[in-house]
């Protein structure tokens, strides 16, 4: 048993293992090197060989406990055929969502192509850097990606006065949005992932009136799906107001809390395992820092099924020898 499920499915509180959203990326320069020579991001996503060994960067540099996927949560409006394009300093920008054209995508036409992502799934847990890891597969919640199809950006701090104005476009675009992250989660599960993360990074922008349309009920519907696989799943509900009230409807496996969450509070408010919190910009400061910072979630935590991770991304500007820090304090704990 990897020891991400002896946190999840035994609920052991001996140990936390570790891993950190966006481990395979910018802030390692063997990661900038090869994106220097593969300047269209979606197409290097679509490089087995590639993606698999940017995903394997991080673990051969640090002893972490799972490995996620290199890919991105908008290869799904990808697969769907909405152009996605990924601009230096900007972000992401989308083309037009053509919902007619979408309607018509079959299961056989998305998942050939992503295909590669798969591929490249099963060669990362098959390596033998992965004995005893997880390989986590990873969805971007309804919620998030109907957010990047309709406002075709990110959407900074809120979105565009008219973002729901067509009711009906919102509702079929969710329809199909959930259509195919089920396709897509089982193609995952197939090659090898064995948890599954659900990044909702926009579920703060919501009013709570919202919430239950467009993140609690699609995101319940996914989680169930994810279980019925017999694979843990962790809810990611980046910023929402309210955890404990997300974690009593939706029910993940884990759930992983941003930095804003006060972590006494939240172990105080929950049951179930938990993840991350600590602010990624501690790595940005110097090892007394961190070392304090990190040592904070392992106490509050420490007779609580906790898996050590980030309240966000790591940040690209981030030293490799802070995070060697901290992957080594972390398992000396
Ligand atoms: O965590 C990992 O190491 C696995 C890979 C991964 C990426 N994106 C690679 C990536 C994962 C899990 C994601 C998830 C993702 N993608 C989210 C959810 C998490 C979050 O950050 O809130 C979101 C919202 C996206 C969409 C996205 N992709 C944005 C907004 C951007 C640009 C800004 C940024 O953070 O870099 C991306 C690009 C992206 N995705 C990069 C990487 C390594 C950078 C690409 C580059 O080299 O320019």
């Amino acid at each position: 048993m990897n020891s991400l499920h002896e946190i999840i499915i035994n609920k052991k509180t001996s140990f936390s293992p570790i891993w950190v959203m966006r481990q395979a990326g910018r802030y390692l320069p063997e990661f900038r090197e090869i994106r220097k020579k593969n300047p269209n991001f979606i197409n290097l996503c679509l490089n087995e060989k590639l993606s698999t060994q940017i995903t394997l960067q991080p673990l051969k540099r640090f002893d972490l406990d799972a490995a996620i996927i290199f890919s991105d949560i908008l290869m799904v409006p990808h697969g769907l055929s909405q152009k996605v394009e990924f601009k230096k300093n900007f972000g992401p920008i989308l083309g037009d969502l053509n919902l007619d054209k979408i309607s018509k995508i079959s299961e056989l036409e998305f998942s050939n192509k992503i295909n590669p992502v798969y591929s490249a799934i099963q060669r990362v847990s098959k390596n033998k850097l992965l004995k005893n890891k997880a390989t986590i597969g990873f969805i971007g919640a309804p919620w998030t990606l109907l957010v990047y199809m309709i406002n075709r950006q990110s959407p900074k701090k809120k979105l565009k006065r008219h973002f729901f104005k067509d009711k009906f476009l919102v509702s079929k675009i969710l329809i199909v949005i959930e259509k195919f992250l089920k396709i897509h989660i089982k193609n995952q599960i197939d090659n090898g992932a064995n948890v599954i993360q659900i990044f909702d990074s926009w579920a703060g922008l919501l009013k709570e009136k919202d919430l239950l349309n467009y993140v609690y009920t699609p995101t319940l519907n996914l989680v169930n799906y994810v279980k019925s696989l017999n694979v843990p799943v962790i809810c990611f509900p980046r910023e929402i107001k309210n955890y404990k009230k997300f974690c009593e409807i939706v029910e993940p496996d884990v759930i992983s809390i941003d930095y804003n969450v006060d972590p006494t509070k939240i172990l105080r408010d929950i049951k179930i395992p938990i993840q991350g919190g600590l602010d990624p910009k501690i790595l940005l400061t110097d090892k007394e820092k961190l070392k304090k910072e990190a040592s904070k979630y392992l106490n509050i935590f420490k007779d609580h099924p906790y898996i050590f991770n980030l309240g966000h991304g790591v940040l690209p500007e981030t030293d490799p020898n802070m995070m060697d820090y901290l992957v080594k304090m972390v398992k000396d704990y």
